[in-house]
């Protein structure tokens, strides 16, 4: 669940698509040839009221260049110079988005510290110029206002947003290694209280306008039009634009007043906060929850806390320089350019880029419905695709049925979905135990048991039934796709979609294509993936793929040091100490003894000595005794239903003892335990991108992140082997080679790029 959780706070990079300050056009101020140059901005005056119109040419979401920073800038002292305008509303020309928040790449340009904190610098000075106004400024939201996009509004004096799903309001930066540098963590706290602004800070969360008005991030909602003449969005947009040009006129009136009246529970909060040892106490306890989350290998959430406390102790200018000083130094930190590197990766990783498919997918069917097969129906059904769901027995598709169910109303639980909308989503599933329909289906996944007898099977089963377009994917975790393929009468139709457990909540896809996979397939295959939301690695066939050859050496080193040390709890502690968001013993439980044991002899027989460590016969002695991990309650740890904390399994302790290797002092610090993991782990990466599976250090990322846990503040193995050092790696390899055996001898390409330390994977 950890790392479901952690990769699930990468997957909310996507929401800060473009981090620009771009410019403002100002149309129709006056006939001034300056306005005829903006491109960013349309200002338009209605009556007293000024209407600044941001809209980001050629971009669906508008982004805060520095363009558009100094057109607004522009714009704003016009605003103010003109005497017949009384107020001002900030509002989108763009569904969907107010402002998604500043450019990466504006950031990523610069080369020192000085360059971002001067960025920073010139943002907050803009913000402050809007606070300051006379003329109040109203923001009127529609869709995503995040990061800088969100500073803008917290800088104006009311804040309107439309009561719709696509309306968020957050501070993603942490999730980019850095902090809100535009003013951000100084007017916070000030607005909805320190541990709301904490909170929104550290997580980078995404909040839904309903619960913006309730802690005071926004003043008043109004609730989006329905169909008439023009689109629901483009009535919405016109009908918040009224609203606020009305709002700002009665605020300039003095008609409505500016002074918030809170609720009981925020005046006793506001009024404890008045208390510096409360204050201190709420720095404390937060700071002890960040160390826990992050080891401390997050630079970005503990500046946080420190530039919001002495904003708070010691005054706004201590706080805004504190502010852009620690923006531009963590901007310099290689986890902030892991993390953006990640971000981009995303980005690539979301598009197809082997092109549009000949026939789009309209319906899908799943064979088995099982844990994955119900996991795969879901994710299709969820963005409207018909789909099939067929298993053999009446009782495996009603599990799958219910998982659905379950998966689907727990979203209603969380208020991100209403009943209807599930129902209707549900509407979209037919569960049944035969073949019928299946001459309609486009794309058949099977996710039935791993067994290629069972695969070869089914496969001939739905070639004798589908249409001749039809593909077939299998989901298989590790058998090859060309042995699936072998009995198939149109092997360019058949491909692999690897999913990830749980597929409603893992990002990553991988895809693989054989020899025989034609373009098309490839390309249908990645159109139902990103359809289904997922982000995608393409890779060629070989067993274990890329992201199940990566986890079996570090699984057998794992084992290994288990048998070494005995220790599950120290095997955990030393690879979350070094970013892995589960520990490696808890991974093996959650992924299941049996099939961490079937991984280790299938690619063992692969690859030979490179895929040994530790003991089969550890994991095959846990199997026999039932201990298959968190599914049978037992595994190296107790799982037991209202207990918490982790409780070591004595029988897995004692197939331990039995396994005893002795510990080899030169190798066994903890951080050559990491290193031993890490490095066979990178080296397999590296021979994947070697052997042509994968096709770019991008993608090896991506997949290692978004599916293994690899630390995200590493970036990746590639982006790891870019800081870390490739040359320092293969000696630390070599050194472990000494003790061990060829598991640690280095690669080619990796010898390669050590030999020649300008040599980056990524530039
Ligand atoms: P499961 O055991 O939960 O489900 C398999 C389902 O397939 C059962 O409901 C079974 O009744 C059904 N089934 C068996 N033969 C069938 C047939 N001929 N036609 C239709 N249905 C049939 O297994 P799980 O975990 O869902 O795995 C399924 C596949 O996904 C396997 O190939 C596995 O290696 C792969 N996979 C599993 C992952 C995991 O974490 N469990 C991750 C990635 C891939």
């Amino acid at each position: 669940m950890a790392a479901v959780r952690a990769v699930g706070i990468l997957s909310r990079l996507s929401g800060i698509r473009h981090l620009r300050f771009s410019g403002y056009t100002c149309r129709s101020f006056t006939v001034s040839s300056i306005m005829m140059e903006r491109t960013h901005v349309n200002c338009e005056i209605k009556g007293d009221v000024a209407v600044v119109r941001f809209n980001t040419p050629d971009s669906k979401v508008n982004t805060l260049s520095q363009q558009l920073q100094s057109e607004f800038t522009e714009v704003m002292n016009e605003v103010w110079a003109n005497d017949a305008v009384k107020s001002a509303v900030l509002i989108s020309s763009k569904p969907g988005c107010f402002i998604a928040g500043a450019d990466i790449n504006m950031i990523e340009e610069c080369k020192t510290v000085e360059e971002v904190t001067r960025l920073s610098q010139a943002g907050q000075k803009m913000f402050e110029k809007i606070e300051a106004s006379t003329k109040p400024v109203v923001a009127a939201i529609n869709g995503s206002c995040l990061g800088g996009g969100l500073e803008v509004a917290i800088a104006c004096h009311y804040r309107i947003a439309t009561k719709d799903r696509k309306t968020v309001l957050g501070t993603p930066e942490v999730m980019l290694g850095l902090l809100p540098g535009a003013g951000g963590t100084q007017r916070l706290p000030k607005m909805i209280g320190l541990p709301n602004a904490l909170d929104i800070m550290l997580t980078g969360k995404n909040i839904r306008a309903d619960k913006a008005i309730k802690m005071g991030l926004v003043d008043q909602l109004v609730s989006p039009l329905g169909p008439g003449l023009k689109s629901p969005e483009e009535r919405t947009i016109e009908y918040l634009e009224e609203v606020a040009i009305n709002c700002a006129r009665r605020i300039a009136n003095k008609q409505i007043s500016l002074k918030r009246d809170k609720k009981l529970t925020d005046r006793v909060q506001s009024w404890a906060m008045k208390f510096p040892f409360i204050r201190e106490q709420v720095y404390k306890m937060v700071e002890k929850k960040v160390m826990a989350q992050t080891k401390g290998l997050y630079p970005a959430p503990l500046k946080i806390i420190e530039v919001v406390k002495t904003g708070l102790e010691k005054g706004s200018d201590a706080g805004y320089l504190i502010e852009s000083q620690k923006f531009g130094e963590l901007a310099m930190t290689n986890e902030s350019k892991a993390l953006t590197g990640l971000y981009h990766g995303q980005v690539t990783c979301k598009k197809n880029k082997f092109g549009k498919p000949q026939k789009e997918t309209e319906k899908v069917a799943v064979l088995g419905a099982g844990l994955m097969g119900a996991g795969i129906a879901q994710v299709t059904i969820d963005k409207g695709i018909l789909t099939i769901l067929k298993d053999t027995t009446l009782e495996g598709l009603e599990k799958g049925q219910q998982q659905i169910y379950k998966g689907l109303n727990d979203k209603v639980k969380k208020k991100t979905l209403t009943s209807f909308e599930r129902d209707r989503i549900q509407s979209n599933l037919i569960g049944q135990l035969d073949y019928e329909g299946f001459e309609k289906a486009d794309m058949v996944i099977e996710a039935v048991f791993e067994d290629m007898k069972i695969k070869h099977s089914v496969l001939k089963e739905v070639e004798a039934v589908v249409a001749p377009h039809c593909i077939f994917a299998s989901n298989t975790s590790a058998l090859p796709i060309s042995e699936i393929a072998a009995v198939s009468k149109r092997p360019e139709k058949v491909i692999g979609m690897h999913y990830f457990s749980p597929v409603d909540r893992m990002q990553l896809l991988e895809i693989v294509t054989t020899d025989k996979t034609s373009k098309d397939t490839t390309a249908a295959a990645v159109a139902v993936g990103l359809k289904q939301g997922k982000v995608i690695i393409v890779v060629k066939d070989r067993p274990g793929f890329y992201t199940t050859r990566c986890l079996a050496p570090t699984l057998a080193e794992a084992l290994r040091v288990l048998q070494e040390h005995g220790d599950p709890k120290k095997l955990d502690s030393v690879t979350t100490g070094f970013g892995f968001p589960v520990g490696i013993a808890t991974l093996i439980d959650e992924v299941g003894v049996d099939v961490a044991a079937h991984v280790a002899e299938d690619l063992g027989k692969a690859f030979g000595a490179r895929m040994s460590g530790g003991s089969i016969d550890v994991l095959k002695a846990m199997v026999a005794k039932g201990f298959l991990g968190r599914k049978t309650g037992k595994g190296y740890f107790l799982y037991q239903a209202g207990v918490k904390g982790k409780n070591l399994n004595p029988g897995a302790k004692e197939i331990l003892d039995r396994f005893k290797l002795p510990v080899n002092p030169g190798v066994s610090s903890d951080e050559d335990i990491q290193l031993r993991l890490v490095s066979r782990f990178v080296n397999e990466a590296v021979m994947c991108l070697q052997e042509g599976i994968l096709s770019s250090p991008v993608e090896g990322d991506i997949g290692a992140v978004f599916g293994l846990g690899f630390p995200p503040c590493l970036g990746g193995p590639f982006k790891f082997l870019d800081s870390y050092g490739a040359s320092t790696l293969v000696d630390k390899m070599k050194k472990y080679e000494s003790v061990y055996s060829s598991e640690f001898t280095p690669c080619q390409m990796l010898v390669d790029y050590a030999k020649d330390t300008s040599k980056k994977f990524h530039h």
